[in-house]
């Protein structure tokens, strides 16, 4: 099982650290902050906000520039999954190896938790103290290319599409086009993001945009894999429930065995990419090869 290099561990805990002094602060509405603050700090592998400060890195920008921005990424994220664990959603009762938001705190809190953590990202992207080292310009592109990606073209409409396929039968490319939009579209953005925000110029975002498209298909593969045969203790989340709810996935479609081949086709194709960077190319490869060799 490949595991992050020592410098991408090193670069998970300053995220905890950014993470935990961006989401503390005076407990007025207790109740929706506990529950935030549950589901943010209670596990997860920081992939989003990692994957911006390696694009930020990848054009030789500095990561204390945006690191702030990466926390709001996993705050987008941890609201997501919130809403995804949802009964009106996936109805899944485990996340991160602990009971789902909704089940410690109740379906309403749990609905509000993640509009709080989406909200407090929009107050951590627009914090002028805390971007003051970045380009105003950046940042409105940046956030209109994140807020894409997590919107109806992108993760809401993927998330939308996704529910819907458990009624109707649909074919390969349709199961691409939902991957791609609920999961690959906020990875690409997260990538691409880092290296919009650290200067970069026009081909190398497009670049980071493409490697993390194809790194983003490829985990929601190996993500689907996983719910067929990974541990669900090192997972922290139920197996099966894809069966269970008719999910129509990659592994369902063409095998686990193709299924896994897709993914690999998919990790070299992004790994090539990586060739056309020079600071932080080994860090964009670490990260890629770790997608489908994870096992949680
Ligand atoms: C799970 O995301 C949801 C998908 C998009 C497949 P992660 O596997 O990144 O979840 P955490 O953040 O590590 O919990
Ligand atoms: C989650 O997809 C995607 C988002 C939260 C946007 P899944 O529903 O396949 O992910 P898991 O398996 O619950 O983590
Ligand atoms: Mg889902
Ligand atoms: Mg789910």
């Amino acid at each position: 099982v490949q595991k992050f290099s020592g410098y991408l561990i090193k670069l998970r805990k300053l995220i905890n650290e950014a993470l935990e002094a961006n989401l503390s602060g005076d407990n007025v509405e207790k109740q929706v902050l506990t529950a935030m603050r549950y589901s943010l700090f209670i596990g997860g592998k920081r992939l989003r906000p990692l994957l911006c400060l390696v694009g930020a890195k990848a054009v030789g920008g500095q990561i204390e520039d945006v690191i702030s921005y990466a926390c709001a990424l996993e705050m987008i994220h941890s609201y997501s999954l919130i809403h995804d664990d949802l009964p009106i959603m996936d109805n899944d009762d485990y996340r991160r190896g602990v009971p789902s938001n909704h089940n410690i705190f109740g379906e309403s809190i749990a609905m509000l938790a993640g509009d709080g953590l989406f909200t407090q990202a929009m107050i951590l992207m627009t914090d002028r103290k805390k971007i003051k080292k970045l380009n105003y310009r950046r940042i409105l592109m940046a956030t209109q290319m994140v807020m894409d990606s997590i919107g109806w073209k992108g993760m809401i409409g993927g998330q939308s599409a996704d529910l819907l396929a458990e009624k109707h039968k649909v074919n390969l490319d349709e199961v691409q086009l939902i991957h791609a939009k609920k999961t690959g579209a906020f990875i690409a953005a997260s990538v691409a993001s880092g290296g919009l925000l650290a200067g970069g110029n026009k081909e190398q975002v497009y670049t980071l945009n493409r490697y993390g498209q194809y790194i983003g298909l490829a985990f929601q593969i190996a993500d689907d894999l996983l719910n067929i045969s990974g541990d669900p203790e090192l997972l922290g989340k139920s197996i099966g429930s894809d069966n269970v709810k008719g999910k129509i996935t990659y592994p369902l479609l063409i095998g686990l065995t193709k299924a896994r081949q897709v993914g690999e086709n998919l990790i070299v194709k992004a790994v090539k990419l990586t060739e056309k960077f020079t600071s932080a190319a080994w860090l964009l490869k670490d990260l890629a090869l770790y997608i489908m060799q994870r096992a949680y």
